[in-house]
């Protein structure tokens, strides 16, 4: 009988972390999660976000963090890595909280590049759409020059160099995949699209930062771990891949689509325009799709639907006309 890969998931208690560990284990690979239960959300929410990840027999977690964790031993057998765990908002990455993202972000990763190359173990791992800053071109090719706009996106694109240069010196292989903001349920609380829902579900207030015609190329959960999976069985060594929904649509018309689907009105409050927030996003996907075939599948609004009714903004199966404000 074959035995099933070992996978190591960092992050295995976040947003797209959990979802991609339930999915490898769908396919049959067991899974080491790891994760430090950082506190930038409630631990309860990681373990609701772990809950059925515990009753499944192939999976083990191993709480830590992975600055300090004996990484060599981590990975010492696994068939690959998924790289998942990091510091992730944008808007919060300036000022004192900076250091928060090197030490989570590059210190980690540096720690994990070292272990992966000397045992000769694949790592794909998150990068994000904030590298490209406001990129010169729409939609956006993995080519164009990375200007981050956010201490949060240098970090990341920190990692990448880090990865390339681990890459050339050590052997390291590696895939980096660059998120467009990723959707659907679990979503973090700090997310637009996650506090949309919860405002809708309890009457409470949004707040919109700027006026609300920046756009981004929203991609639904299932889409990404399909593409993060794909590229750890198929993409050449040293890729770098955009991976996005394919919809870029203004934050404005997410809130018409969820009021649409719920049938309510949201109560919207007018704030500042962000700090190291971009104006657009959109992801030119033609490599991902020509080197292992990953398309995304899910159409925004199904997705929203699934995430407005996990957050009990919806009754599930229902879908309401707009209510008059
Ligand atoms: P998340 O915060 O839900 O998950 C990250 C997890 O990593 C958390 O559970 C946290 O406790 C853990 N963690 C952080 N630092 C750690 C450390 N030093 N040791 C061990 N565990 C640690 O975030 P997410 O939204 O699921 O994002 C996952 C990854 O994808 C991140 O790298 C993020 O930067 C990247 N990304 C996310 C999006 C998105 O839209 N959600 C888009 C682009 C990139
Ligand atoms: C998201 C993730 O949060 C990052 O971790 C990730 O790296 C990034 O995607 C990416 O694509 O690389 P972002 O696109 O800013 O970042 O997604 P949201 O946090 O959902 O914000 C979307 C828009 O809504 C932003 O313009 C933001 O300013 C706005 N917003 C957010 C509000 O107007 N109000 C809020 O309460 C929250």
């Amino acid at each position: 009988m074959d035995v099933p890969p070992t996978y190591l998931v960092t992050g295995a208690a976040g947003f797209i972390g959990s979802h991609l560990a339930e999915a490898l284990l769908d396919r049959g690979a067991a899974v080491v999660g790891v994760d430090g239960f950082t506190d930038y959300y409630a631990r309860e929410r990681k373990e609701r976000n772990l809950a059925a990840l515990r009753r499944r027999e192939r999976f083990r977690l191993i709480e830590g963090d992975l600055v300090d964790l004996p990484v060599e031993e981590l990975i010492a057998g696994v068939s690959g890595v998924f790289h998942l765990a990091a510091q992730p908002g944008v808007r919060g990455s300036w000022g004192r909280t900076f250091s928060v993202y090197v030490r989570d972000n590059l210190l980690a990763t540096q720690r994990l590049f070292e272990a992966a190359a000397a045992a000769g173990v694949r790592v794909v791992f998150a990068s994000s759409s904030s590298v490209y800053g406001n990129a010169a071109a729409h939609p956006t090719r993995e080519d164009v020059t990375p200007r981050p706009v956010s201490p949060y996106g240098v970090t990341k694109l920190c990692c990448e160099d880090l990865a390339h240069a681990y890459a050339r010196e050590s052997g390291l292989d590696f895939v980096a995949l660059r998120y467009f903001t990723v959707y659907g349920p679990r979503q973090r609380p700090d997310m637009a699209i996650q506090r949309i829902a919860s405002a809708l579900a309890t009457g409470a207030r949004f707040e919109v930062y700027g006026d609300g015609t920046q756009s981004r190329d929203v991609t639904y959960v299932g889409d990404a771990v399909s593409a993060t999976m794909a590229v750890m069985d198929r993409a050449p060594a040293g890729a770098v891949y955009n991976v996005g929904g394919g919809s870029e649509t203004s934050l404005r018309e997410i809130i018409r689509l969820c009021e649409e689907l719920t049938g309510r009105a949201l109560a919207i409050d007018a704030g500042p325009a962000a700090a190291g927030d971009v104006r657009r996003t959109s992801a030119d996907t033609s490599r991902i799709r020509a080197d292992v075939g990953w398309s995304p599948r899910v159409p925004l609004a199904d997705g929203l639907a699934r995430q407005l009714t996990e957050a009990g903004a919806l009754q599930r199966g229902a879908r309401g006309a707009i209510a008059a404000r």
